[in-house]
């Protein structure tokens, strides 16, 4: 720069010290190419500084891009750093439900076990005392000679005896179990005969009576409720006897009987 400005005092110089004839002068081309020069040296200059203006510029708008670059990568960092925590906490929560779901079930089934086996052991506490056994039982044939005054009256033919508690040796009826019983006497007698016969619980008469006909074969029957415990026995027993005191039975005519049942316990 400083050459150019040398050269362009040296031309001035020379230029003052020829006469003022511009088309005439010897150095007149050599002026003009000078001055391109110098026109041009400016420009270049001028191109020059602006693009170092601008470089600077692109730097700075560099820098900040740089740095505009790193505050993103911190946050996507951050935030992946968030969703990774979230998902772990989620995962976590889902397994603590799953677990706390799968404990809760298992207490529902044990409590519903506990439950139904309480019932199951109530149940079967009750089961006893509310379930009726089958008792009854329905006895004919007894002896039609004279009955004696006392005569325990023993039915030899069983139709029926549910439970087992009639006893064809000796007449009598042992309760099985506890309970309310029905028991039933059917009395027949031929033309002429009487029968007294009443229906005995452990020797108390429970139910008495008197049956007769003149002139023919007749029947009447005898109901009574009685409460027995466990091996209380009842039978059917003459309350008056003599020679014509008959019961009347004939085959396969069922007339004379004796028979009850368990209805309550
Ligand atoms: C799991 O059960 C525990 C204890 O019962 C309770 O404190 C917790 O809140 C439950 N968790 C969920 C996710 O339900
Ligand atoms: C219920 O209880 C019984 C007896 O304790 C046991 O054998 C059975 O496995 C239980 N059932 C369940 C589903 O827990």
């Amino acid at each position: 720069m400083t050459g150019i400005l040398q050269l362009l005092l040296l031309v001035s110089v020379t230029m003052a010290s020829e006469p003022s004839c511009p088309a005439c002068s010897k150095y007149d081309y050599e002026e003009k190419v000078l001055e391109r020069m110098i026109r041009m040296e400016f420009a270049f200059e001028n191109v020059l500084k602006e693009n170092k203006a601008v470089s600077k510029t692109v730097e700075e708008d560099l820098t900040r891009i740089k740095e505009e670059n790193e505050r993103l990568h911190a946050t996507v960092d951050a935030l992946k750093n968030q969703q990774e925590q979230a998902e772990r906490r989620l995962v976590s929560l889902m397994e603590e439900v799953e677990r706390n779901q799968s404990s809760t079930l298992e207490k529902i089934v044990s409590d519903s076990n506990t439950t139904l086996e309480q019932t199951i052991a109530a149940f079967n506490v009750i089961k006893d005392p509310i379930a009726s056994p089958l008792v009854y039982f329905h006895v004919r044939s007894p002896q039609t000679s004279s009955l004696s005054t006392g005569e325990m009256i023993v039915y030899k033919t069983v139709e029926t005896n549910h439970g087992s508690g009639y006893s064809s040796t000796t007449g009598k009826f042992t309760s099985p179990v506890r309970g309310l019983y029905l028991f039933f006497m059917h009395t027949c007698t031929a033309p002429n005969k009487y029968a007294f016969l009443t229906i005995v619980k452990e020797g108390s008469v429970l139910i008495a009576s008197v049956h007769y006909d003149k002139d023919y074969y007749t029947c009447s029957s005898s109901q009574v409720f009685v409460q027995l415990d466990a091996e209380e026995t009842v039978w059917v027993q003459c309350s008056n006897g003599g020679s014509n005191i008959q019961l009347y039975e004939q085959h396969p005519y069922r007339w004379s009987s004796f028979g009850g049942a368990l209805i309550h316990n």
